[in-house]
């Protein structure tokens, strides 16, 4: 279960943090003073996340500065290609707002399925499975008007109650820019990750996030979004495997002209 209750304001810090009822955009909403007084603990669901990604070896988020340069063609493609090697692969679309993974890998129509361990992924063959909100709407063509806990507290979901199995890669695609999903993913994984290992001989099993990938094409106003993409990297840890310059012949007609 989340800590953010379905009514939160936009900015909740959700139940269990020490800002709970106190935090600026705490006024005015109607839990405030639960939350002020209810007792803290650590979040229930990091150890389950934690668990949940202890089979998965390694994680890689495909981020980009601007929309719409080939994160999710990429990462499809990624994927299918790991797959294609032979290895167990996972991948995780956590673009809440517009889903591509389920066009993209040709399961439009699918759903998830519940059972008593999880949700089921949707799997395009028996070593690639997949996992997008477009699996769970009525109506593919549904906005998707989510504020950031609610956007934050699927995210966990997906982490924590999908049954993934063993995986050798999750590559997560992620919207563009640097934003609340950017953030919870980064987080969770790596909150998840302590608890795991304090308990442990100092490896860290869970491993938080492993690495990002970055999308860009080759024009300008893309490639100034990388740099900030490498910084959000920096700041929350994250090692950046590479750059992918995506639509490269495009520029090269471009120039031509
Ligand atoms: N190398 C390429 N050559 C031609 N078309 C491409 C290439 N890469 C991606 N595209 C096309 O560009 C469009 C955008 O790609 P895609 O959806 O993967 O981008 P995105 O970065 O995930 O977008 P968003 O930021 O909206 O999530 C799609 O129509 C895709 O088919
Ligand atoms: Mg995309």
């Amino acid at each position: 279960m989340s800590d953010v209750p379905d009514n939160a304001p936009a900015h909740c810090p959700g139940t269990q943090s020490e800002d709970a009822g106190k935090a600026s955009a705490c006024a005015g909403c109607p839990n405030q003073s639960v939350c002020a007084s209810a007792p803290k603990g650590p979040d229930p669901d990091l150890q389950a996340i934690a668990e949940r990604m202890a089979s998965v070896k390694n994680k890689l988020l495909v981020l980009s500065g601007k929309g719409g340069v080939g994160k999710s063609t990429f990462a499809t493609q990624l994927a299918f290609a790991l797959a294609a090697q032979g290895k167990e692969v996972g991948l995780l679309d956590i673009d809440i707002c517009g889903p591509s993974a389920p066009k993209l890998t040709g399961l439009e129509g699918e759903e998830v399925h519940q059972s008593g361990s999880g949700w089921s992924p949707v799997y395009v063959e028996e070593n690639l499975a997949v996992m997008s909100i477009g699996f769970m709407l009525p109506n593919p063509d549904d906005a998707v008007i989510w504020r950031g806990p609610r956007k934050n507290a699927l995210i966990k979901q997906f982490l924590k109650d999908v049954v993934w199995g063993s995986l050798d890669y999750l590559v997560v695609d992620a919207p563009p820019g640097t934003s609340d999903e950017h953030i919870s993913i980064a987080q969770f994984l790596k909150a998840a990750a302590a608890p795991v290992a304090a308990g442990s001989s100092g490896r860290n099993i869970a491993g938080g996030m492993d690495a990002a990938v970055i999308v860009t094409t080759p024009q300008e106003v893309s490639i100034i979004d990388v740099r900030k993409e490498v910084s959000f990297c920096r700041k929350v840890g994250l090692q950046v495997l590479g750059v992918v310059e995506n639509m490269s012949t495009l520029q090269i007609c471009a120039d031509l002209r």
